[in-house]
């Protein structure tokens, strides 16, 4: 058996796999990774044009974390919750010079689901209120808190028991307007439907309304101009919370530090995870306007995790966030972004099949169809496995030729790290046009 042959026996014999039956799996074995690149066994170099799964924005295999958390390591890993350390209070100070004006405190927690269950928590605990509201096209990860939260498919197995009092709203999806209308036309219907839910459940018992500050792996669909302005007013009319899921999109993602810097509203609450260690180390938190951090001034915070504020990780996010700054990282993901724009605007007149391209700053998503006028999606929402032939066809092709990326129905991802260069876009738009020929072949 050669080494390659035997860690991937190892991984399918003694470990289990997320969302995917368990037989008959390629998984890219990866040996190492440095900047956009994965290098497997064979030395097969594989352009990560996903960052991981959207998180290790800085790129890989940079030193400076690994040094940091070796640091760590050797004067402390582990203390309590209830001890403090150097680095929590300095990634503490760090993390409230880049959040929105007014949320200067942290909870921090381990990943993304810990810090959306954490911020429900926190949402009900503070108001008193109950229900959440909560957009279909969004996932808030898979925690029973999360899942709930969320109306991504990926709950449904599990939606018999799924958590209470999360209620779901239609997104403002305007290629595929839910409400049958045309933006610059329209009245902004996403918008009266969730005035006209909040109504129908009272206003009175919704503790919060969670949104992603940009959306991610639903499709990178984008908020119109002013939706957000429009759903603060609405919170502040109600004494609802605005919490926003800065999971995906926070840490450069956009272009900007949160997605929500880009609609001009401060939340609430934010709830962050992945790039805050760009992947390096599990890691996430909970950061609280300065009116929800006082009220806990004289009264209990019940919310807690043993790994709550570790040590090691708050080095690593420390490192990471100073590396966002000392790289320009962030300045460079919005130029990158706008130089995809302009090259996957060329790849539309080439392609039949590219029915749509959302993008802000790193975080976009191209979506395949079967016909442009009717946008018969190349794979439904949700779909089955034989639904997914053309797809995968697709998909493998994107790997064969050296790229590794999140497709998902008839999405494809286009997410890398932010310090990504003109060159490198180039060869990874090379490779998803050279795959997406073969859904041109569909296209009726
Ligand atoms: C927007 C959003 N929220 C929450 C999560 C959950 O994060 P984690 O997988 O770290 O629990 C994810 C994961 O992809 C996400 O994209």
């Amino acid at each position: 058996m050669t080494e390659v042959e035997e860690i991937l026996k190892n991984n399918s014999d003694y470990t289990l796999f997320s969302w995917s039956k368990q037989k008959g799996l390629s998984p890219i074995a990866v040996k190492r990774a440095k900047g956009v690149y994965l290098y497997d066994y064979n030395d097969k170099k594989y352009i990560d044009f996903s960052s991981g799964l959207m998180n290790v924005n800085i790129g890989h295999g940079n030193q400076r974390v690994t040094d940091a958390v070796v640091k760590q390591m050797q004067e402390v890993s582990y203390v309590t919750p209830s001890c403090v350390t150097k680095v929590r209070g300095e990634l503490g100070k760090k993390l409230a010079s880049v959040t929105p004006k007014g949320l200067n405190k942290a909870l921090f927690t381990v990943c993304g689901a810990t810090a959306i269950d954490n911020a429900i928590k926190l949402a009900r605990l503070y108001t008193g209120r109950h229900k959440i509201i909560a957009r279909y096209r969004a996932f808030h990860g898979a925690s029973y808190g999360g899942l709930s939260a969320g109306g991504d498919p990926r709950k449904l197995p599990a939606d018999s028991q799924q958590a209470p009092n999360f209620i779901h709203v239609e997104d403002p999806f305007c290629y595929r307007c839910p409400f049958g209308q045309t933006f610059g036309k329209c009245q902004y219907e996403c918008i009266s439907h969730i005035e006209r839910v909040l109504e129908f459940e009272g206003p009175q018992n919704v503790a919060a309304i969670l949104m992603e500050g940009e959306s991610g792996s639903s499709g990178c669909i984008k908020y119109p101009p002013n939706y957000f302005k429009q759903l603060r007013a609405l919170c502040d009319k109600h004494g609802i919370l605005l919490v926003v899921d800065e999971v995906m999109s926070g840490f450069g993602r956009t272009g900007k530090w949160f997605g929500i810097d880009n609609h001009g509203v401060t939340p609430d609450i934010i709830a962050t995870a992945k790039g805050l260690t760009a992947g390096y180390i599990p890691f996430g938190a909970v950061i609280v306007s300065d009116k929800i951090a006082s009220h806990y001034d004289d009264i209990p915070l019940m919310l807690g995790l043993t790994y709550s504020a570790h040590s090691v990780a708050c080095a690593a996010a420390l490192e990471v966030l100073k590396i966002y700054e000392d790289e320009n990282m962030i300045s460079n993901a919005s130029e990158m972004g706008k130089y995809i724009d302009k090259k996957v605007e060329q790849l539309k007149s080439i392609h039949p099949s590219i029915g749509d391209f959302r993008n802000t700053g790193l975080l976009g998503c191209i979506e395949l169809v079967k016909n442009k006028t009717t946008k018969e999606p190349m794979a439904p929402f949700n779909a089955k496995p034989h639904e997914m032939e053309i797809m995968n066809k697709v998909a493998a092709k994107i790997k064969e030729l050296g790229m590794y990326t999140f497709v998902r129905w008839n999405y494809i991802f286009i997410a890398p790290p932010l310090c990504i260069n003109k060159e490198q876009i180039d060869e990874g738009l090379a490779i998803i046009s050279e795959a997406i020929k073969i859904a041109d072949e569909y296209v009726n």
